[in-house]
């Protein structure tokens, strides 16, 4: 049997998609509708939805499926980061809802990971970088830093930072050939999806997206943790590997992708 993980604020699912690889059956929740979102999906405020699942309650998804806090071994959380972003012009006009987050991720007894840009109020975490997992095309790399606050412990990776300018992906990025700017080098939508390791998404999904190699390397580390515990009842096969995986003379698109195991 998979693991079942709750993807909180899913969007079109980058993270998702990651712990998907990893070994888990998703399920997302957004407040808006997702027609790009992969897996089963239940529209709704990801806070109020997980209050009533802590009570009891279970949800229809798109699926024709009802579910409950019961069903899942893992949630995810990516609360709109907009309040703490260096690139939003006006950010206290964006709700602020990561600590509120973190209290219902807490108070749900199950492992999580709440993931958000870097200046967000998070207690600790590791960050995670594409340097980290060899996210580059045609000389191009990514860098994209992340912060990842999890209910366990993880080692923090080091970045393998390339000595050229790293790529952006904001919703501003898309040009028709890469482009220096003073804060940025932009890139075409096609050159951002490999980076990525994304193909199914419009540009604003994109630019809001966590690379699946992130989630995918943490969905391990949590899968690793659930077998730890009941040994016989999950058929992922734990990861053995602290670090995420390293091969910096290939492109990500070229080289093998992480696995669990
Ligand atoms: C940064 S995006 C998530 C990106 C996603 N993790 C990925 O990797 O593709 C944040 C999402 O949170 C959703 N959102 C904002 N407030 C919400 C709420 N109260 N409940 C559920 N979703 C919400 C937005 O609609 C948006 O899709």
């Amino acid at each position: 049997m998979k693991p079942k993980l709750l993807d909180t604020f899913c969007k079109a699912g980058g993270a998702g998609y990651g712990y998907s690889l990893a070994g888990f059956d998703v399920v997302g929740i957004d407040i808006q509708l997702q027609p790009h979102y992969p897996f089963p999906f239940i529209l709704g405020d990801a806070l109020d939805i997980l209050s009533r699942m802590i009570a009891g309650e279970t949800f229809l998804a798109s699926d024709g499926k009802r579910y409950g806090l019961k069903d899942f071994s893992a949630i995810h959380a990516s609360p709109p980061c907009q309040a703490y972003s260096s690139a939003t012009k006006n950010p206290e006009k964006h709700p602020d809802l990561y600590k509120p987050t973190i209290n219902i991720l807490q108070k749900s007894g199950l492992p999580y990971v709440c993931e958000n840009v870097i200046g967000a109020p998070y207690n600790h975490g590791i960050f995670l970088c594409g340097s980290m997992f060899n996210l580059s095309h045609d000389g191009e790399w990514l860098q994209r830093h992340r912060n990842f606050e999890t209910s366990f412990m993880l080692f923090q990776p080091q970045c393998q930072h390339q000595q050229k300018r790293p790529i952006t992906v904001t919703g501003k990025s898309f040009v028709k050939e890469v482009r220096e700017y003073e804060h940025s080098r932009q890139a075409p939508f096609a050159l951002a999806e490999k980076l990525m390791g994304i193909n199914w998404m419009t540009h604003n999904e994109l630019a809001n997206a966590i690379p699946p190699a992130y989630t995918q390397w943490l969905g391990c580390e949590v899968i690793t943790r659930l077998t730890q515990h009941a040994p016989d009842k999950w058929e992922s096969a734990p990861s053995t590997g602290i670090f995420p995986p390293l091969s910096l003379s290939t492109s990500q698109s070229e080289s093998t992708p992480p696995t669990c195991g």
